[in-house]
């Protein structure tokens, strides 16, 4: 017997939810990077016109795509157009690339919790703790596990009772540190200086390189090209405003990035100076950020609420990305919901063991020069993904037309004020803009430029 499809139980829950996948790592550690690598307000301007733009059509394309077919990635592609069938299989092995090794990640992130909770900040601000944590080969493996099995139950409660009601509760709590955090880091003294640096537009180092950042970190920032949005669009009911949740969705992302600039940019200024704002990813948040929070007052506990948000940031959007999965698994294998819970913990046992043992005992194991962990982040974030948007474009702007995204997001008459923008943008500039992210980003993983 055909089960009913699942649903959120309204627009909040929905518009929560996506936000929840949507603000995640990339909005916490690589944000204030980017921003404070190409010049501040020049690089805020040029995202924020993005994402409006650029980003909104992506968004809309997938969630349309969802609502409108009722199904997971998978099937969704091959529904609209039988020769794109290949376009949901691709779509899918994102997120299997993508899970564990986030998994491997938000254990770490666990680990720095735990650290805090237990008044060990100064050790973890020590020279070389984090090497040595992730290179051990027990203890990361401990957190990963810890970190994926929690996600895993969440996925396995449901959309209503899992994924929804847990969104709900930890979306508002992670605006209320985030802003929280923002405010004390410019009571600093010297704050200001770094809030000048964050801020002030430095358009010397406007360059083409800055419209491709932001671009790309756009694109990964509201987790489109993973399958997430079009399974979450495929739970969205039919009498939902799209288009209201959507700027919803990308308002609550952009605003959570600009403060995650606030609270890291002006701080790593003042503790540490200019150079600390030269590393991204792991290297900021688990090696500077520990020492400016060793040197700032209260940075115990601001430690804490720190590590605590970019969990509840990092589960929301690990839940999100095995969802994407399970949907698919059950629309096409017709399995239950915690059978294909259990498959993808075989899948993140199965990646998600190299890429934490790719720090330690692995470490001389490389492929293209990379650990498992880079490995996998590469071929999805820079290859696989692009390539996915592209391929959305080619069949909503050219095959289906975009017409039939828009009367979806119209169903019930509701205003669509950027409907031209949208035909334009998914039929020829958002093609161009991944062609350069796909050009850019693989040119600057292999070195040949810097991103
Ligand atoms: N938008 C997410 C982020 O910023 C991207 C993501 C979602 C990654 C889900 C993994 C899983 O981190």
């Amino acid at each position: 017997m055909e089960k009913k499809r699942s649903n959120f139980s309204g627009g909040i829950g929905f518009v929560l939810a996506a936000a929840g996948s949507a603000v995640g790592l990339g909005n916490l550690w690589r944000f204030p990077y980017l921003a404070a690598q190409y010049g501040g307000g020049v690089f805020i301007l040029v995202y924020i016109i993005l994402a409006v733009t650029f980003g909104f059509a992506l968004l809309t394309a997938e969630i349309a795509i969802g609502r409108k077919t009722g199904l997971s990635p998978v099937l969704a592609y091959k529904k609209l157009d039988k020769r794109f069938s290949f376009l949901g299989y691709v779509a899918i092995i994102v997120p299997v690339i993508i899970v564990p090794y986030y998994c491997v990640i938000g254990g770490w992130v666990t680990k720095y919790i735990t650290v805090y909770a237990t008044g060990l900040a100064s050790e973890a601000a020590g020279d070389a703790y984090f090497d040595n944590f992730i290179s051990n080969p027990v203890s990361p493996m401990i957190f990963f596990l810890i970190f994926m099995i929690i996600s895993v139950i969440i996925v396995m409660l449901g959309v209503k009772n899992g994924i929804e009601n847990l969104s709900k509760f930890l979306m508002p709590i992670l605006l209320i540190i985030s802003v929280g955090i923002s405010i004390y880091a410019l009571t600093l003294p010297g704050a200001s200086e770094g809030v000048a640096y964050y801020l002030i537009p430095d358009f010397s180092k406007f360059s083409l390189m800055t419209v491709a950042a932001a671009c790309g970190q756009l694109f990964y920032s509201l987790s489109i090209a993973m399958g997430i949005m079009i399974t979450y669009g495929s739970y969205t009911k039919k009498n939902v405003n799209l288009s209201k949740s959507i700027n919803q969705i990308e308002i609550f992302d952009t605003a959570v990035a600009l403060l995650a600039g606030l609270m890291v940019v002006p701080a790593v200024y003042v503790f540490s100076g200019e150079s600390g704002l030269s590393d991204s990813g792991p290297g900021l948040m688990f090696i500077t950020l520990p020492k400016v929070f060793e040197q700032m007052p209260g940075g115990n506990i601001i430690g804490l609420f720190f590590f605590i948000l970019v969990f509840f940031a990092a589960i929301t959007s690990s839940i999100s990305i095995i969802e994407a999965i399970v949907s698919s698994i059950m629309d096409k294998f017709k399995l239950s919901r915690n059978i294909s819970c259990f498959i993808v913990i075989g899948i993140c046992l199965l990646l998600g063991i190299p890429s934490s043992l790719g720090n330690g005992l692995w470490e001389n194991v490389k492929i293209l020069g990379m650990d498992f962990l880079t490995f996998f982040d590469f071929i999805s974030n820079s290859i696989l993904m692009p390539i996915v948007a592209l391929f959305t474009c080619i069949l909503v702007g050219w095959v289906i037309k975009p017409k039939a995204i828009t009367d979806e997001v119209t169903r019930n008459g509701e205003k669509f004020a950027r409907k031209k923008l949208f035909n334009i943008m998914i039929k020829y500039i958002a093609p161009i803009f991944l062609i350069i992210i796909l050009i850019t980003s693989t040119l600057s993983q292999f070195g040949i430029i810097k991103m």
